[in-house]
């Protein structure tokens, strides 16, 4: 039985790319990311109301949440497929062909213009965050 657990343990482990965060680790994330970029009290404030305005501090706190969750990297971009299974949870699979995934897929460019990669993930999350997907606002503004 012991076997048979550990096996089933290594296999979901190798086969799942994405690893669903938890609540812990937005909150561990968010407090790094404020303390990494000194984010002063009144633009957090502005965060817990979900108003996330357009200056640079503002664009690197979104890309340094992004980075941490593995929504972002500086060389491949958005991931589309885990932002979705974060959204969906851990209990679940995303379906990488449904509405959600188009809805997701909707707000994410390939940075044809050349902006910093700041400014990319701030235009992919406003839009995340606009669309009204309640756990990017939640991941992103997760306060206690
Ligand atoms: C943020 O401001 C810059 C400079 O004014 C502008 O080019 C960019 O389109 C703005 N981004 C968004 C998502 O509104």
């Amino acid at each position: 039985m012991k076997i048979f657990v550990a096996v089933c343990f290594l296999f979901a482990v190798s086969t799942s790319a994405y690893v669903v965060k938890s609540r812990d680790e937005h909150l561990q994330f968010r407090n790094e990311c404020i303390a990494e970029l000194k984010v002063p009290t009144d633009l957090l404030n502005q965060y817990k109301q979900f108003q996330y305005p357009n200056d640079s501090t503002t664009q690197c706190y979104l890309k340094c949440i992004f980075v941490k969750f593995g929504f972002f990297d500086t060389t491949n971009g958005f991931s589309v497929e885990n932002i979705h299974q974060q959204l969906v949870g851990a209990a679940a699979e995303a379906n990488h062909g449904d509405d959600l995934h188009t809805k997701i897929s909707s707000c994410i460019d390939k940075n044809e213009q050349g902006s910093n990669a700041c400014e990319w993930v701030y235009r992919g999350a406003t839009c995340l965050i606009k669309n009204n997907l309640p756990l990017v606002q939640r991941s992103v503004a997760t306060q206690t």
